[in-house]
């Protein structure tokens, strides 16, 4: 295929502290991973790359094998790093020689929709560099020092970012060739790379989930996987 698919759940999910890696949590029988790959595997078809703990990685395989079906050739898995980055660069070494378009995107936003996926490989594929799914921010948004409210800031000129975050993979590539800090995500690492990124519009669906409250808010909104 000519898109990949990093999915990063190599994280220990220390905020949601249900004593394990984060993704391996079940949201109803089903993993965060295991509800993360349906929405991957309902959108374009792809290489599906499962960048997961290094003693995880058979079960990471076993999710990923069933999200497939008749597509387990388009799966591979690999450990993931100290941090999110690492763990994007060593998904991003195993990406197949030719793909041309690479997202990014995090396990943690399970229940995110295939059409998402669509809208950003859309983007990409119609020439943009690097496209970031994203939601206005609803909050009023206070600039602040210590206790004091210094100023207010402009809501309509923020935008809260979501994840999958699409590349060309040449502009993904060189952007990880280049960096030599810890970016927010990866379109802030291209960015600094000297690329343009632009913006489609992201889902609620595709919150991530961080915290406890935020596991009830999954298992609220899920839908069964079928059998
Ligand atoms: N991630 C990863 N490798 C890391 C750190 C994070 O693959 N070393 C992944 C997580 O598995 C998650 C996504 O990056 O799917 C977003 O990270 P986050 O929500 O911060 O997850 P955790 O780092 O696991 O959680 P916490 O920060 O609470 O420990
Ligand atoms: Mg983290």
């Amino acid at each position: 295929p000519s898109v990949a698919v990093i999915v990063v759940a190599a994280g220990s999910g220390l905020r949601l502290g249900a004593g394990g890696p984060k993704a391996f949590v079940g949201i109803d029988r089903h993993s965060m991973l295991r509800h993360a790959l349906r929405g991957v595997f309902e959108g374009p078809v792809a290489q599906v790359i499962v960048v997961a703990p290094a003693d995880r990685v058979g079960d990471a395989r076993t999710d990923a094998v069933e999200a497939a079906g008749a597509h387990r050739d388009l799966v591979t898995v690999v450990g993931g790093g100290q941090t999110r980055q690492d763990s994007v660069r060593a998904g991003l070494s195993a990406v197949w020689p030719d793909v041309e378009i690479v997202l990014v995107h995090d396990a943690a936003r399970a229940l995110t929709p295939a059409s998402v996926f669509e809208r950003v490989v859309g983007a990409v594929r119609s020439g943009r560099d690097a496209v970031v799914p994203v939601l206005p921010v609803v909050d009023t948004i206070k600039r602040v020092d210590a206790d004091a409210v210094t100023a207010a800031v402009d809501r309509s000129a923020l935008a809260a970012a979501q994840t999958p975050q699409g590349f060309r993979r040449d502009v993904l590539d060189t952007g990880y060739e280049i960096a030599r800090e810890e970016y927010t995500d990866d379109a802030a690492l291209v960015q600094a790379a000297g690329f343009s990124v632009f913006t489609v519009a992201g889902d609620d669906r595709a919150f991530k989930i961080t915290t406890p409250a935020d596991l009830e808010r999954a298992r609220l909104l899920a839908s069964p996987v079928a059998p």
